[in-house]
């Protein structure tokens, strides 16, 4: 067998964020958090390993206790986590990130390291249904409550602080009606009351929108979405402080468990590299597709940040809250669910599928779906109509996703 030599480099040298203070968007997401090994590899490695051996017992014992800095076992860190980590926080300009399983367990995990019973949180109507589901079903178990109020309507969440409220959450935009708010004074509310907030941006990424810019303490990822953006694996993350996310979450994480497995760590490396141009790429589709379909005689409304018509169309655009309108576009059409419907089954080329932030489009009628557990009277109430159909719109040629939907709008599904 040859003896290959490993060349002679110096592990990391130049390629570590905070040496480079002055890189731009795209070369971060493309060279952050990679500290090559002596192998002198190109691409990130993926290290699949459970745990990480010591040269001595003396050495376990140093490490265990903190005091010597090294991986211990892949539940606390993996170099390809770490790699993940670092480039997710050098994009979004937090001072830690944390990974987890899914961005489920990110939300989860921020919890349970920064609120204890007897804390209140105050979170948008237009969030996620697990989201929901997790505050309302179980950390109310845990003696935290949360209270509702309209995404938009910053009296309302003035309002319903309280001395326990901790902690302020929210969507911009929401899924599925691209409802948005401007960040900025929910941040300088939060603050003057001694709360956090914390925006779940996986509509965005932070190519489109940085909270931790406008104020915001926390950021949390749906990385299966964007992030990702192909589809391939489940997975989370939070960004903020180094001792409330660095210390706090990572401690969850460390002892509870729903950590980032390194192969999707890496696929989400990837991922990252094409984030800018990706996003840039469905914020023109889907600008197209919207007004595509605003000027279709069969559709009762489109609903999309790019659009003027958006009532929050002004925090769009280059050097405001969000850069771009984003990939989601929802419409509603005349003739409830038997017409939405219509236009699902018209499809061949949209995969008819929960998920979105892929290259392939994805669609959805969210009332028999995504909102199908709720209550007729709730779903009306979150807006949430039976002739509305999300798109999550994919890199196919436009046209192609406008001849897809065409079939089942002009009633040849
Ligand atoms: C806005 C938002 N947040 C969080 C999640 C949960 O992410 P995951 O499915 O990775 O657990 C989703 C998933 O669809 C989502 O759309």
């Amino acid at each position: 067998m040859n003896d290959v030599p490993s060349p002679d480099l110096d592990p990391g040298a130049d390629l570590s964020p905070e040496d480079h203070p002055d890189w731009g968007f795209a070369t971060r997401a493309i060279r952050a958090g990679h500290r090559r090994s002596p192998e002198g590899e190109h691409c990130e490695p993926i290290y699949t390993t459970s745990s990480f051996v010591f040269a001595s017992a003396a050495e376990a014992a140093a490490r265990f206790a903190g005091e010597l800095p090294g991986n211990i076992y892949s539940r606390f860190t993996n170099p390809t986590v770490r790699a993940f980590e670092e480039r997710l926080a050098a994009l979004e300009g937090g001072e830690a990130c944390v990974a987890t399983a899914s961005g489920m367990s990110a939300i989860l995990a921020t919890c349970m390291g920064l609120l204890r019973a007897g804390d209140h949180i105050v979170s948008s109507r237009s969030i996620f249904g697990s989201t929901n589901m997790l505050f309302d079903k179980y950390l109310a178990r845990f003696g935290v409550d949360t209270t509702y109020v309209e995404l938009d309507d910053l009296d309302a969440w003035a309002a319903a602080i309280r001395p326990g409220t901790r902690l302020l959450f929210l969507e911009t935009p929401s899924n599925p009606l691209t409802e948005m708010t401007a960040i900025a004074p929910l941040a300088e509310l939060a603050h003057a009351r001694g709360c956090l907030l914390a925006v779940d941006n996986c509509f965005c990424t932070p190519a489109l929108q940085r909270p931790l810019s406008l104020g915001a303490d926390l950021v949390i990822h749906s990385a299966t979405k964007y992030l990702d953006g192909q589809g391939r694996c489940v997975g989370g993350a939070v960004i903020g402080d180094a001792r409330r996310v660095g210390e706090e979450v990572f401690g969850v994480l460390r002892t509870a468990g729903p950590s980032m497995s390194p192969f999707n760590a890496w696929l989400f490396l990837k991922g990252l590299e094409t984030l800018e141009l990706r996003m840039l790429a469905h914020s023109a589709a889907a600008l197209e597709l919207a007004r595509w379909l605003q000027a279709h005689p069969r559709v009762a409304r489109v609903h999309y940040p790019g659009l003027a018509s958006h009532p929050r169309h002004q925090l769009v655009g280059a050097a405001r809250q969000q850069r771009t309108g984003g990939g989601i576009v929802s419409f509603e059409v005349d003739g409830g669910r038997e017409a939405a419907w219509r236009v699902v089954d018209g499809t061949r080329l949209c995969s008819i599928t929960a998920n979105l932030g892929d290259v392939k489009t994805t669609i959805t009628h969210p009332a028999s779906t995504t909102h199908g557990r709720l209550s007729p009277e709730a779903r009306a109430a979150a807006g949430i109509s039976e002739g509305l159909i999300r798109v999550a719109v994919g890199l196919e040629a436009v046209g192609d996703i406008q001849q897809d939907l065409a079939r089942g709008l002009d009633g040849q599904g």
